[in-house]
């Protein structure tokens, strides 16, 4: 079946006249006009209040926004995501990660098997290994209980653990502390392993494929560093490994006899890593809060699984999110997204939300196969508020890019200061209605032009629940724009090329005759760096 591609749909025509005619209109001036576009343009979700007034939209950009999702049977693809359908076309497989933190027995059939049954059933081992773990009744080779724990892996299977560890640092209920291996840089491994007491220290080595190089270089080097502090053969009950290839994990060289069948926790390749905190890949997470907290992270998630497969568009948080960002993106044409979160402890949110949506998003060819005609996915970027308002906010503010922001702020923090929480909240909502209004100036260089947009996400509390929900939010605004786009969010092909070419550069940069293959560039700067290391 050809498919009309999206920039001849009328409703993305109805959408590129409505454009013209709103582009130069001031957000100052909506306000003025009306008192009730708060009321409006808000939506609350539990302990979450979404505020998407500070918008370049009018009630009619909305409704013809939900024409062009309507168009494109955006509430179909929903239905086809959760009803566990191939959506993943190329890899001819499911996108299951909702189900990971969806609490009801109901089975769900993959290829005649229930999933939710292995899903409840590894939920159950991960729960008995953090009790054993918290509880210290896991004791490492000398007999000692765990105090370390160190994450191994890189992507999906490290920003997850790294970012919601951190965000939850004030739920943490044990004497665990948590460090993260995911460079390949070796500063990186001594840096942690300088803070390790290695008779207590446990390596989580997560990996959907078992094979990601450099979490492997990094196990087998955290193995002879830890062979080297306590000069002993038997070192299983130190490593414990998260991966959808269990045979490859069991049969491993990375340690004498690999790793043992109880201490594998199973994912499936329907979970992409970038969506894989839900699953075992969280246990770093699940190890800090305990295992009702994780639920409780779960529980946060499925809340807004369920309420953007039921809630009509007007008062779908993903799907409004979704489409503001197409509104951007395809008829602002702003190709950047920036995530200004206003607490420190989510300080490596940006970094989990640029691979969720850049390697979902950062496609070019259609479902169809054809070429996209528009632009897809932004370019995602940001800091921690604080610290991006003295550094790239000039930019936001007079630079000639107009950058949508997402602002994100906590009410209140767990033992926070609230003279210092007053001002952190205070900052964030000046930036945005300074990024709004702007400053009228005779002076050109002091003028701020104003009408640049931003969405506000104020949750009451940053608790699991909220947490699980926030991020659950993004995941499927990515979904929607990836309806839009007509692109395959749950695929990275892109990310294989760089894979495939490193082992022969690898072996021209070790072996003396190098092999006469590379492009003249690559050929003088692996020749440069041969020169440097034998200087
Ligand atoms: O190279 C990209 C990628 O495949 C990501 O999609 C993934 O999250 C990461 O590498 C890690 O992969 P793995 O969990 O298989 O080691």
């Amino acid at each position: 079946m050809t498919m009309t591609s999206r920039v001849k749909l009328p409703e993305w025509k109805a959408l590129t006249a409505h454009y013209e005619q709103i582009k130069t209109q001031s957000m100052q001036n909506w306000f003025a006009q009306d008192s009730q576009r708060f009321a409006r343009f808000s939506l609350n979700f539990g302990d979450l209040l979404f505020d998407y007034s500070k918008n370049r939209i009018s009630a009619e950009t909305l409704s013809l926004l939900a024409q062009l999702a309507y168009s494109v049977d955006l509430p179909a693809k929903i239905e086809a995501l959760f009803s566990a359908e191939p959506v993943n076309n190329t890899e001819q497989r499911p996108a299951l990660h909702m189900a990971l933190r969806n609490p009801e027995k109901t089975p769900l059939w993959v290829q005649e098997q229930n999933v939710m049954s292995w899903i409840h059933d590894a939920l159950a081992k991960m729960s008995a290994f953090v009790e054993a773990v918290r509880s210290g009744s896991w004791r490492g080779a000398t007999g000692k209980p765990i105090r370390d724990v160190v994450n191994i892996g890189i992507g999906g299977s490290h920003l997850g653990p790294l970012m919601t560890t951190q965000a939850l640092a004030g739920f943490s209920n044990s004497q665990l502390r948590f460090h993260f291996i995911s460079d390949v840089d070796s500063f990186a491994l001594q840096e942690v392993w300088q803070q390790l007491d290695a008779e207590r220290t446990l390596f989580i080595i997560s990996s959907k494929s078992f094979t990601t190089t450099e979490t492997m270089v990094n196990a087998k080097s955290c193995y002879t560093w830890l062979q080297d502090c306590l000069k002993r053969k038997n070192l299983q009950a130190h490593f414990v490994a998260v991966t959808a290839q269990i045979e490859k994990a069991r049969h491993c060289n990375l340690l004498p006899g690999g790793i043992p069948q109880e201490q594998i926790f199973p994912i499936w390749d329907w979970v992409g890593g970038r969506y894989s905190v839900w699953s075992a890949i969280g246990l770093p997470l699940a190890l800090q809060i305990g295992m009702e907290g994780f639920q409780a992270f779960l529980e946060g998630a499925y809340s807004v699984d369920q309420h953007f497969r039921t809630a009509e568009f007007k008062q779908n948080i993903p799907v409004i999110m979704g489409l503001l960002s197409v509104w951007y993106v395809n008829f602002f044409q702003t190709p950047t997204q920036a995530i200004i979160p206003y607490a420190y402890a989510l300080r490596n949110l940006r970094a989990y939300i640029q691979q969720l949506d850049m390697e979902s998003n950062g496609k070019r060819i259609t479902r169809q196969g054809s070429e996209a005609e528009y632009a897809t996915g932004p370019i995602v970027w940001g800091e921690l508020g604080i610290h991006g308002q003295h550094a790239f906010h000039q930019l936001l503010h007079q630079g000639t890019h107009v950058v949508p922001v997402d602002f994100i702020v906590v009410g209140q923090q767990e033992a926070g200061l609230d003279s210092h929480q007053d001002l952190l909240v205070a900052n964030a909502l000046s930036q945005a209605r300074a990024l709004m209004c702007g400053k009228q100036e005779k002076d050109k260089h002091k003028e701020i032009p104003g009408n640049r947009p931003s969405s506000f996400f104020f949750m009451s509390r940053l608790n699991p629940r909220n947490l699980g929900a926030l991020l659950a939010f993004y995941e499927h605004k990515i979904f929607v724009q990836s309806v839009i786009w007509d692109v395959n969010p749950f695929d990275q092909w892109g990310v294989e090329l760089g894979k495939a070419i490193l082992p022969d550069v690898l072996r021209d940069l070790e072996q003396e005759v190098m092999a006469q293959q590379h492009d003249s560039s690559t050929q003088n700067l692996i020749l440069h760096y041969k020169n440097l290391r034998s200087s």
